[in-house]
């Protein structure tokens, strides 16, 4: 486990940025595993500022999202489809039809779980992206997910719930299930970036560095992966 220690979310956003933009130059058709929430979104500006200035391509990359809410459509401003096409995909030249994101609004939601985890098996992840929860979760998988879960369906902790209540009108729109790449699905990503800005997050931090590998806190099992970075702010890292 690589760490590097910055001193807040701007660098933090530029180094992932760095590691990111060179391994797509180098090779063009990466794919990529990407995340949701307020941690990647400094990343994904610094990716289209570099797509606009210095040209580089995703034309041939792939990508997979960690996770989505069931029960909105795309179409909805809340849903993990829209957060992806207004942070990052309408502004880079991705072809549409190289990514992939579960869908929560599938009729048969079982199914869409095994359809997404047989598209994960037949394609490597070369980077995945992993922002972390206050309680150590990883994608929608929270404290007691199995570490050989694949894709499936979660219902949300009530902690997790409250944290996306911010994006909400009210905590009662926040949808109580969502669907989930599983932490064994996240560990067969090739290289992993873990990224961690404010203080809310030093707990699980320290967890994930610190503590015992334990399901209890999901996190704790990239300790185990021979290829993670993580890049941590100075608030996420004060207890370390
Ligand atoms: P955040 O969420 O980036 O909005 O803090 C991270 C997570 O819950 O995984």
């Amino acid at each position: 486990m690589k760490i590097i220690k910055v001193r807040n979310y701007e660098e933090m956003s530029d180094i992932a940025a760095e590691y990111v933009t060179t391994l797509i130059k180098e090779k063009p058709d990466t794919v990529l595993g990407l995340a949701t929430g307020s941690t990647p979104i400094g990343l994904y500006k610094r990716l289209i500022k570099d797509h606009n200035e210095n040209k580089t391509s995703y034309e041939n990359i792939k990508t997979f999202n960690l996770d989505e809410y069931i029960g909105l459509d795309k179409n909805n401003s809340q849903s993990y489809h829209y957060f992806m096409h207004e942070h990052l995909f309408k502004n880079i030249n991705i072809n549409k039809k190289n990514i992939y994101i579960p869908n929560g609004f599938a009729k048969d939601i079982n199914k869409e779980c095994i359809e997404y985890n047989e598209k994960l098996k037949n394609n490597v992840i070369h980077l995945q992206i992993l922002g972390i929860g206050s309680n150590g979760h990883i994608g929608f998988n929270e404290p007691g997910t199995s570490f050989s879960s694949e894709v499936h369906v979660v219902k949300l902790d009530e902690n997790t719930r409250k944290a996306n209540s911010r994006f909400f009108n009210q905590i009662n729109e926040v949808p109580t299930y969502s669907i989930t790449m599983g932490i064994k699905n996240i560990m067969e990503a090739k290289q992993i970036i873990l990224l961690a800005s404010g203080n809310q997050k030093a707990n699980a931090i320290y967890d994930t560095i610190h503590g015992e590998v334990t399901e209890n806190v999901p996190a704790s099992i990239l300790r185990t992966h021979p290829n993670i970075i993580v890049i941590v702010d100075e608030e996420a890292s004060s207890l370390v």
